[in-house]
């Protein structure tokens, strides 16, 4: 069957406007689509934009450029009856779930408020029988209706969090690193849990997350972000197997193996220097300045988004025989 294309995201510019005449680009032109039951995972390390790409999808910031196509309709043009069944149609859910509760609410308020806002169940009573319900989907129970935040776990907070956000019943939800402020065996849980509301609702997951470790498990397809660019895009296996980008070769390399052995023997790839600032980015290939394998090119030409072997996305001049005059450099990156 053919798959359904939920959420399409074109060339989407954010650039933040920071005084001074200085511009600082956020999500300099970034491209994927998700299809509808899949899980998308973003990841990179801290400042690269993964927040400001998901908070320009959903609409919380306009974007500079691009476009964001969800269910076939551009979301930019959508007048303001179609945008407001739009935002029950996408929800997001946050890394830190004790500052997106309000601490004066309780549970059953703070699950109850946008099912109000959007006039679902009216009836005081049927509202209270979906928040029990909610609960119960997310391994809570009513008992816990009545209580406050503040009365919670890291990982019980997550998943009112996760309550609210399906109290909409919506059909796509960006998870902006909603386990990377919980305990190891608590992400785990959480995982199994938005795997498990996955499959129950048809639910389909942008999860955001700065390291590769946490979006192994739970990712379809994985995209890598650098500096406002997607540098790599491709299945979850491909990229664990073959990875092309040397950034993603870097970011695997930081993820510990288990086995002490192959551990002690692996080499780590350790990148030179700071990350540039967004406000000055390098010219040409935005990773050059910390890239093993950066060449002349790289400082003179922006990378083009290629698809290499199906379904595999790189931006990387390594891979453009033209600009390594006929050599192939695929096989010497992967074996790094
Ligand atoms: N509202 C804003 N105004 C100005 N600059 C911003 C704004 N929001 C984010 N930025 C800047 O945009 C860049 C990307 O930030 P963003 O929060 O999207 O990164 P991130 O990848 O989510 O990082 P983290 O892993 O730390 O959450 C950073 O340089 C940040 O300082
Ligand atoms: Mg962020």
């Amino acid at each position: 069957m053919e798959k359904q294309v939920l959420l399409q995201v074109n060339n989407l510019k954010k650039h933040f406007d920071i005084g001074k005449g200085e511009i600082l680009k956020a999500v300099d032109g970034v491209s994927f689509h998700i299809h509808k039951g899949e899980t998308f995972g973003i990841v990179g390390e801290s400042g690269c934009g993964k927040s400001t790409a998901g908070r320009t999808i959903i609409g919380l910031y306009e974007a500079t450029e691009g476009e964001v196509i969800f269910n076939g309709k551009n979301v930019q043009s959508l007048n303001t009856k179609e945008r407001f069944a739009f935002h029950r149609q996408m929800q997001m859910i946050f890394q830190d779930p004790y500052a997106s509760l309000n601490p004066r609410s309780t549970v059953s308020e703070i699950i109850s408020e946008p099912m109000e806002v959007h006039g679902l169940y009216p009836n005081k009573k049927d509202r209270l029988k979906r928040v029990y319900q909610l609960l119960e989907d997310v391994g809570l129970n009513k008992d816990h209706a009545n209580r406050y935040p503040h009365e919670f776990s890291g990982g019980q907070r997550q998943r009112i969090g996760i309550a609210r956000a399906l109290a909409l019943e919506p059909e796509f939800i960006i998870a902006d690193e909603p386990i990377s402020a919980l305990d190891v065996s608590v992400q785990a849980q959480v995982v199994n849990l938005l795997q498990r509301l996955q499959k129950e609702k048809g639910l389909t997951y942008l999860f955001i997350a700065h390291d590769l470790s946490m979006v192994k498990q739970i990712s379809d397809r994985i995209g890598v972000m650098y500096l406002g660019h997607l540098v790599e895009l491709t299945s979850r296996s491909e990229l664990y197997d073959k990875p092309m980008h040397p950034y993603t070769q870097a970011l695997l390399s930081a993820i510990p193996i288990p086995d002490p052995d192959i551990e002690d023997k692996r080499e780590r790839i350790i990148l030179k220097g700071e990350l540039p600032s967004p406000i000055n980015p390098p010219s040409g290939c935005v990773f050059r300045t910390r890239c093993p394998m950066a060449m002349e090119v790289c400082s003179l030409e922006k990378p083009t988004w290629q698809e290499l072997d199906g379904n595999h996305f790189v931006a990387c001049h390594l891979y453009d025989k033209k600009k390594t005059g006929g050599q192939d450099f695929s096989q010497v990156a992967v074996s790094r």
